[in-house]
């Protein structure tokens, strides 16, 4: 047991997978880890499991280490199969624990595994659990790098268990960093650019909760465990994560029936100026046609957006969309939107129009293949007066060219 200490009680009992891995679309040609840990106090803990392929192993393992059927607790911060995969076995073994995760979790345990007969314990941020001996505090993360995700930390030793966050994609025997002999930082970079950038919105707020930590260890579910120089890595996150890049300009042009894809359009405005990017709306039928041009020429990105009737767009779009496709607008972002009550149709013709211009158009499929995200839409199709969930639906697609616009990378 000693061999995988890492603290007083608690130990590494994870797999080293030194094969190629595929993984979000690339091929880990270093293979990777997926740790896991033992928190053996008088209500033993297992923090995060392995992937799914391993899962017999990891519990035939942990077996020599403790009973399984004595485990109180099983918390699994983030439910990509790469971490929970191995709850399958250890939850058949470990058949009186709880499983700990976020409210979002839960229901995506339950059917991946099922265990719908099974107790959960649901955590929210700040919540603590005594496991006998210990304290674990959990902070939920959402979006790093998905919905349901949650950060802990030990709070008596003063190690963060964050699970994605902060690992690196190696397999390697040595578990911690400063023993592996050289030095991991682009390792722990590349990691990031990968997994965790497209989510850089998030980390800021990662970055103001683990403020409120002392944090002498972190522990992440690939990789290396980090020990020395603890604030290097989190300023790694803090700096990438940074709003680095100025003056940048949207422009959005809408026609409208009721007002409503105005709406739309003023929403988007709001957000970017308090992101300080500079947005110019205009409406099509009420603009001159030079003016809306020059300022697609000067935008970083474009959003064009209208009401349907009649299954077509209305008013004064077609010309400006004709005009565009004639243009070079190479490194510009675009998006289709519009107010709808039945199909929103004119919507998708725009969406047809932009596919023609040689603009970087946003697509829900884009989205998810670049970065796993499933609440960013594109183009963004709202019905009627946004409001509610609606209103949610532009915010996430704002943000999401937002944070296209602002890369610090
Ligand atoms: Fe390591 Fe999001 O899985």
């Amino acid at each position: 047991m000693s061999n995988n200490k890492i603290a007083d009680n608690i130990y590494w009992v994870g797999k080293i997978d030194d094969r190629e891995v595929p993984f979000h679309r690339l091929v880990l040609s270093s293979g990777t880890t997926y740790n896991s840990y033992l928190l053996n106090t008088e209500k033993p803990t297992v923090i995060d499991a392995v992937d799914l392929a391993f899962g017999r192993e990891f519990v035939e393992n942990l077996s020599k280490m403790i009973d399984p059927a004595t485990i109180q607790y099983i918390v699994i911060n983030h439910t990509e199969p790469d971490h929970s995969g191995g709850l399958a076995a250890l939850s058949g073994r470990a058949e009186h624990a709880t499983i700990v995760c976020t409210e979002k979790a839960v229901d995506e345990l339950k059917e991946m595994y099922k265990l719908h007969h099974r107790n959960f314990l649901v955590v929210k941020d700040g919540d603590t659990l005594d496991i006998g001996g210990k304290t674990l505090l959990f902070k939920e993360t959402p979006y790093l790098h998905t919905e349901e995700t949650m950060i802990t930390y030990c709070v008596e030793d003063k190690i963060l268990f964050p699970c994605d966050i902060f690992s690196s994609h190696v397999a390697v025997k040595a578990l911690f960093e400063d023993e592996c002999g050289y030095d991991i930082t682009d390792e722990f970079v590349g990691y990031y650019n990968a997994i965790i950038h497209p989510h850089r919105r998030y980390v800021r707020t990662l970055i103001t909760a683990l403020e409120s930590l002392d944090i002498q260890m972190i522990c992440p579910s690939h990789g290396y465990i980090l020990r020395h120089d603890i604030q290097k890595y989190i300023d790694i996150y803090d700096k990438y994560s940074a709003n680095t890049i100025e003056d940048k300009r949207v422009t959005i042009v809408y026609t409208t029936i009721k007002n409503n894809t105005k709406k739309v359009a003023e929403q988007m405005k709001s957000i970017f100026e308090a992101n300080q990017i500079q947005t110019t709306v205009f409406n099509a039928d009420k603009s001159d046609m030079a003016d809306m041009i020059t300022s697609i020429q000067a935008a970083d990105a474009v959003f064009i957006g209208g009401s349907t009737k009649y299954a077509d767009m209305v008013g004064n779009l077609e010309p400006l969309l004709i005009q565009l496709k004639e243009m070079n607008l190479e490194g510009k972002l675009a998006v289709a939107f519009g107010s709808y009550g039945w199909s929103g149709e004119a919507i998708e013709v725009i969406q047809d129009y932009l596919n023609e211009t040689n603009m970087d158009v946003q697509s829900t499929s884009k989205v998810i293949k670049t970065t796993g995200m499933t609440h960013v839409e594109f183009p963004i199709r709202i019905r009627f007066t946004p409001k509610n969930e609606q209103l949610q639906k532009i915010e996430h697609a704002t943000e999401f060219v937002t944070d296209l616009l602002q890369s610090a990378i």
